[in-house]
């Protein structure tokens, strides 16, 4: 055997390859909503199938490759969700990721043209998919939200906004950050500004958070609409990414426009390292701007920085936050 027949696969090679079908098979149990079928009982797979809407044959082999990928569990012929599982599978539980996974199955159809959006640097050309339509944008703010109520303590543990009154989330989705903020700082009101079917979702979820008359609900369009004034804090959570810097750097300016002297402008994004290589999760999520919008991708904090300065900003700064957040603040003051 020559030294070339010898070599083997590289781990990160064959993991690549391995990865892709254990999360498709996590996103057609979601979708097909098995593992809130289950709920906290046993059932077997032709009952499964029945709630489902699905052949039992083909419910039973998705339902055994759910066991061994440990999604599930089997107890005989019954199968059951696993004590961790339902506690983020499960409708309803705090830690529910059930729609962020609707959502990854929504990116996954855009990502299948990954190949197209690399030889033409433009966003997926595919036909209308899951990640489409109101139910697709539905899936994409709810999955906000999920994530959020995972980092938006860590979040408002760590930003100070002692003495501060109103707080401007520019495109603040589902509102969540807002409403963990306004419960961490009792002097402050929020105002949510977002596109009109986001600024439903956030209605809903402000109201179950009991915060609504501490909200003021905006709809509109960042890059036509001004910011107000009379601006603390303008926040932007998980916006820069999906834009080019020149869009981004034009936000910067409205945010200085509406804010006080003295008030400051949070940016909170996944940073990629100056080497633009790493973390893995930025880099990817380079990509997943490219499919899905064409423009915009992971910025480092040494880019984001200079925009503020350029911007008018003072005392740029950069702070992590820990996890299970891991995303970081870059934050300036108007003087
Ligand atoms: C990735 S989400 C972030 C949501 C929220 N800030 C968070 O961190 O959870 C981006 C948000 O920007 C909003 N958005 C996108 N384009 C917008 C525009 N032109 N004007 C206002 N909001 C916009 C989206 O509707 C969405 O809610």
């Amino acid at each position: 055997m020559t030294a070339q027949q010898r070599t083997s696969v590289p781990d990160p090679i064959t993991r690549a390859l391995l990865g892709w079908q254990p999360a498709r098979v996590l996103m057609t149990a979601n979708r097909l909503n098995v593992f809130n079928v289950l709920g906290e009982d046993q059932l077997n797979a032709a009952a499964i199938a029945a709630r489902c809407g699905c052949h039992p044959r083909s419910m039973k082999l998705l339902l055994n490759a759910c066991v061994a990928l440990g999604f599930l569990e089997k107890r005989g012929k019954q199968f059951a969700n696993t004590p961790s599982g339902r506690e983020v599978l499960l409708r309803g539980k705090p830690a529910y990721i059930g729609d962020g996974i609707n959502h990854a199955d929504a990116l996954w159809f855009r990502w299948a043209f990954l190949t197209d959006s690399v030889r033409s640097n433009r966003s997926a050309r595919t036909p209308p998919g899951p990640v489409d339509g109101a139910t697709g944008y539905r899936d994409f703010i709810l999955a906000m939200h999920n994530r959020a109520m995972r980092h938006a303590e860590v979040l408002a543990d760590h930003l100070d906004l002692t003495g501060r009154r109103q707080l401007f989330d520019a495109g603040g989705g589902p509102g969540t950050y807002s409403i963990f903020l306004l419960k961490k700082h009792p002097q402050l009101g929020a105002i949510i500004f977002d596109l009109p079917p986001a600024i439903e979702i956030a209605r809903q979820i402000v109201h179950r958070f009991g915060m609504t008359d501490r909200v003021t609900f905006r709809p509109g369009n960042f890059h036509e609409d001004d910011f107000g004034e009379g601006n603390d804090v303008v926040l932007f959570s998980a916006i820069f990414h999906s834009l080019s810097p020149q869009r981004a750097r034009a936000l910067l300016s409205r945010a200085w426009d509406s804010l006080v002297g003295g008030g400051l402008v949070v940016v909170h994004e996944g940073l990629v390292n100056d080497d633009k290589a790493s973390p893995v999760s930025a880099v990817l999520f380079s990509l997943n701007m490219l499919v899905n919008v064409g423009e915009g991708r992971s910025y480092s904090a040494r880019e984001i920085m200079s925009w503020l300065t350029d911007a008018g900003f003072v005392s740029p700064r950069l702070q992590h936050l820990p996890p299970p957040a891991g995303t970081s603040l870059v934050l300036g003051t108007r003087p």
